[in-house]
């Protein structure tokens, strides 16, 4: 490699890093360049519970391998004791199976977690009213229908969702 062509290198980087640096205007994260460079392809998917126990979103669609960002709030008022939300997302699995995962999730307070968990694919906290957290994963390789649900006690028979990756 000659000189011309280390240096032209360097140039495109520049004009990338740049160009992603743009593409993060907007966002409410005030990010430094390089993290809005390394985040320049991750989906922000806006999700939101409520106190009526609804996920504003039920159905996501995705690319295999594709990065996305949850960015969830609770967006209720309830005391958190008694409104709390999560969102957890599962590995493929029946009907029964994630009423089987709910259940063993609700008796683990505070994170509402099970022992087991391999089933998780990715979740973020607990969130009381008003709070918010972001995860960031990429969706499965394997094209499918992935469940995810609140565990807060009571809440996953109705509180509830698929990503769908195909
Ligand atoms: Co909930």
């Amino acid at each position: 490699m000659n000189t011309r062509t280390v240096l032209s290198s360097f140039a495109a980087i520049a004009l990338l890093t740049s160009a992603c640096g743009r593409s993060d205007n907007g966002s409410a994260s005030p990010a430094p360049a390089a993290t809005a460079s390394a985040n320049a392809s991750v989906r922000v998917i806006e999700v939101t519970g409520n106190d009526a126990m609804q996920f504003n979103v039920t159905e996501i669609t995705a690319k295999p391998g594709e990065t996305l960002r949850i960015s969830f709030r609770n967006v209720g008022k309830m005391p958190k004791q008694a409104m709390s939300h999560n969102w957890v997302l599962l590995k493929p699995m029946t009907d029964g199976e994630v009423n089987a995962f709910g259940m063993a999730a609700s008796s683990k307070a505070p994170t509402y977690l099970p022992d087991d968990q391999s089933a998780i694919i990715a979740h973020t906290k607990m969130l009381g009213a008003g709070e918010s957290d972001q995860i960031e994963f990429q969706a499965p390789a394997t094209a499918g229908t992935y469940p995810f649900i609140c565990t807060f006690p009571g809440h996953f028979a109705i509180m509830k969702g698929k990503l769908v990756v195909k």
